[in-house]
């Protein structure tokens, strides 16, 4: 794993050689390609303090003091079926929620700590538990986020004065225990899981200066972690929002705030996007993660849905956050975003859904999406012209207009394949061409 580790950071050569999923895991992966849009969901005690999930770290609140907050934590309004009902009317196909972030509250049922809902809050109800259940009462899938990092305890070595030293390694080996208990209670109580979503590797990662390559020398142990998650259950997936070059056991590729390829947020360490691994975005709502009580900054339905294919166009998922309010509701806001795109999933999802991308990268006027006997064209700007060009051939039988059936004029020669687009079309979220192979 070392050897790796050294290997993969800032190069464009993928560090996964020597992985080999297995069987299971390997259809996992494909399934997860298929199902192309999840809910995010960050919830914890921080909910409680309305000013996102970072809230204990921004302002500086004692530990101390920020740990009596899961003494007040009683979301008398949660009740796990009506946000699987919720989340399901988006079209999702799976859910990824918050076990543990940073601030190092375990939302479930843990014995491994004291600071978790059951002992330490008067709710004493493992909402993991019955998210999990509820999940697979109405067949939706679910994943876990779990934070590497950790604000509170003891044994994390946070200090960067011993960084390198034997007193680090010593306490990140208590430490690394500590997670891989976790780890085994979420995949032996919660059923079948989907994805362990990893989050925090940056923290050990010193920021380079200027030109310099970054360099990884604090070791995880991931070779323990990811082996230990494809033993339990063989068809978790494993992903590590790490923004670097993917290494040895890792399934999904993640891209924070960003499409693949693209990094306009600035957390990417890389421009490499894996061809061996699955894509996923993950994105906001609004702008923030947690519940923040000031964020407003609401997006319009139409760009949330030319989000999921703009990353459906580039083979990747999209992840989209809610952030649920500490009496335990999904906010309003969110409910009626999912909701709408739901019902634009439900008349085009053929078009997304079991979807890969074509060959042809994202063009000025649109992305590509195709399956078995079919090419979907999502133009989401009018072609220069009226015109779109592929260039390259295609045996197609028949064009048309996705919306409607009608057919739309095309013209095949030995190097490309051109379909000419009606006037007038309306692109704000995109006008779809089916072409049947
Ligand atoms: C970042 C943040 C974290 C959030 C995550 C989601 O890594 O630290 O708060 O959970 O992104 O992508």
């Amino acid at each position: 794993m070392a050897s790796a580790l050294a290997a993969a950071p800032g190069d464009v050569k993928e560090g996964i050689q020597g992985y080999v999923p297995t069987a299971e895991a390997a259809a996992a992966k494909e399934q997860f390609r298929d199902d192309k849009f999840g809910v995010f969901i960050h919830w914890g005690v921080y909910s409680m303090l309305a000013r996102g999930e970072w809230v204990m770290f921004n302002e500086k609140i004692p530990y101390k003091e920020y740990s009596k907050l899961p003494g007040g934590f009683y979301p008398s309004k949660f009740d796990a079926d009506r946000w699987v009902a919720q989340i399901k009317a988006s079209g999702a196909k799976y859910i990824t929620i918050t076990s543990r972030h940073h601030d190092g509250f375990s939302m479930f049922d843990t014995k491994a700590s004291d600071y978790d809902i059951i002992d330490a809050s008067p709710f004493k109800r493992d909402v993991l538990k019955e998210l999990a259940d509820a999940c697979h009462r109405q067949g939706i899938k679910l994943n876990f986020y779990y934070s590497l990092l950790d604000w509170g305890r003891d044994d994390y070595p946070r200090d960067p004065a011993i960084a390198h030293t034997d007193k680090e390694r010593e306490m990140y080996a208590k430490y690394l225990d500590f997670m891989c208990a976790q780890i085994t209670e979420l995949l032996t109580n919660y059923g079948p899981i989907g994805c362990i979503w990893f989050d925090g590797d940056w923290a050990k990662i010193k920021k380079p200066a200027p030109g310099e390559q970054i360099k990884i020398d604090f070791d995880w142990g991931y070779e323990r972690i990811y082996s230990l998650i494809h033993s339990l259950q063989p068809s978790c997936l494993v992903g590590n929002n790490h923004h670097r070059v993917p290494i040895p056991g890792e399934d999904i590729q993640i891209f924070e705030r960003d499409i693949p390829g693209e990094n306009q947020a600035g957390y990417g360490r890389t421009s490499h996007v894996s061809t061996e691994l699955a894509l996923e975005t993950c994105k906001t709502l609004n702008k923030s993660w947690g519940y923040d009580i000031k964020d407003e900054n609401w997006k319009s339905v139409p760009e949330l849905i030319r989000i999921l294919l703009a990353t459906s166009g580039r083979n990747a998922n999209l992840l989209l956050n809610v952030g649920p309010q500490p009496d335990g509701c999904i906010p309003e806001e969110s409910v009626v975003r999912l909701a709408e795109m739901g019902k634009w999933l439900s008349a085009n999802g053929e078009t997304i859904f079991g979807t890969r991308a074509t060959m042809l990268k994202p063009q000025p006027w649109g992305v590509l999406t195709h399956k078995e006997g079919k090419i979907y064209l999502h133009v989401m700007e009018a072609p220069e012209g009226g015109v779109i060009t592929l260039p390259f051939k295609l045996k197609a039988k028949k064009v048309k207009e996705f919306a409607t059936g009608a057919p739309l004029k095309f013209k095949k020669t030995k190097k490309d394949f051109t379909v000419t687009v009606p006037s007038g079309i309306d692109c704000t979220i995109d006008y779809i061409i089916e072409i049947d192979l």
